[in-house]
């Protein structure tokens, strides 16, 4: 057990985070077709080399978290890019669901599968050097959305996940997603993380997952994308705090973002602001501002990787800056887990 706490610790070694490149097969083509670019496995192959080969990568990332196809995959050199990633002290990790299915019975639903046969590639993904894993279960927020049954069975298999991978000795990232998609409030945000995060811990309490050797990947609570509310930093960053404060066990060992579709930068100032929050001791409504146990970082896909994406447009003469692109994002994003980002290094980051 203390490899496994270890392991949660070096993922949340303070100034560092994850990056996010376990996009599906599908997802991946999506994301290239936005840029032109072939859907091809020679494509996402190319396209995630540029990302694992990015020079000084590990100084603002801890882990990476790959799909099934990348574990296979290898530099034009012929290296597998789990060996380029454990070479520059990258600890590798894996998605092990399946993805997110309708839920029967429950029209607009969703349930993340992928627990049949998770023991024997759990074993298998160790076997190739994984140390870690996410499982991502969704919700949305809707009219009497997200019910009562799609956030039980999503929290039960969350917790089953974890205890699987525990079992072995992989740090599971447990990520219940509550989606931005939406008309909803801040506080109608606020109100179904904490719901959505009250079940997932009395799951991993009653299957018995340890919560030391574990780390969440939540939502940052946000109003949805399509309100008109506007919010500022500060309001985000007491929101996310003040539900987060209240749902999860100190025992935790660490908090890593997902950015969920937001504009990279946002994501990156957002992400500053919690850490600055919790770093000031003060009232909200005349109630001193909940202290908190566990560090806060990131744990982005489309953050880091879109402005890199779009840049490289699938084109070799792109490459360097495309991978300077990703590195300005990660350090921005390492600087926002000690509160040290300044907007001012994004107007430098455009020298790029
Ligand atoms: O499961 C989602 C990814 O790991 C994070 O992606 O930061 O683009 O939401 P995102």
């Amino acid at each position: 057990m203390n490899s496994l706490i270890a392991t949660a610790r070096a993922l949340m070694n303070r100034g560092k985070g994850l990056l996010a490149m376990d996009e599906s097969v599908g997802t991946c083509n999506r994301r290239l077709g936005e840029f032109g670019i072939a859907q091809t496995e020679e494509s996402r192959r190319r396209y995630r080399e540029l990302l694992v080969t990015a020079p000084g990568l590990s100084d603002s990332i801890s882990g990476a978290i790959l799909f099934d196809e990348t574990l296979q995959q290898r530099t034009q050199d012929g290296v597998l890019f789990i060996d380029v990633l454990r070479r520059n002290g990258i600890l590798v990790g894996i998605k092990v669901d399946v993805g997110a299915k309708a839920l029967a019975g429950h029209p607009g639903e969703r349930v993340t599968e992928g627990l049949d046969g998770l023991r024997e590639r759990l074993a298998h993904y160790s076997s190739l050097g994984a140390r870690f894993a996410k499982w991502r279960a969704v919700l949305a927020i809707g009219d009497g959305l997200p019910g009562p049954a799609c956030t039980l069975v999503n929290a039960h298999a969350l917790a089953r996940y974890a205890t699987l991978c525990q079992e072995a000795k992989i740090v599971p990232i447990v990520e219940p997603e509550v989606l931005m998609e939406g008309v909803h409030t801040l506080a109608r945000c606020g109100e179904v993380t904490a719901e959505v995060l009250h079940h997932v811990f009395d799951q991993c309490y009653r299957q018995g997952v340890i919560l030391e050797a574990m780390i969440l990947k939540p939502n940052m609570v946000l109003p949805g994308v399509s309100s008109t509310e506007a919010s500022t930093l500060d309001e985000i960053a007491d929101a996310t705090i003040g539900c987060l404060a209240r749902a999860v066990p100190a025992a935790v060992a660490g908090v890593a973002f997902l950015s969920g579709g937001q504009p990279a930068q946002l994501a990156t100032a957002r992400l500053n602001a919690l850490n600055l929050r919790t770093n000031s001791s003060r009232t909200v409504h005349e109630v001193p501002f909940p202290s908190i146990p566990w560090p806060l970082t990131f744990s982005f896909g489309r953050a880091l990787q879109q402005p890199a994406l779009s840049l490289w447009a699938g084109c070799d003469a792109n490459r360097d800056v495309a991978q300077r692109a990703l590195l300005h994002r990660a350090r921005c994003n390492g600087a926002a887990t000690r509160g040290a980002y300044r907007s001012a290094m994004d107007m430098e980051g455009l020298a790029i």
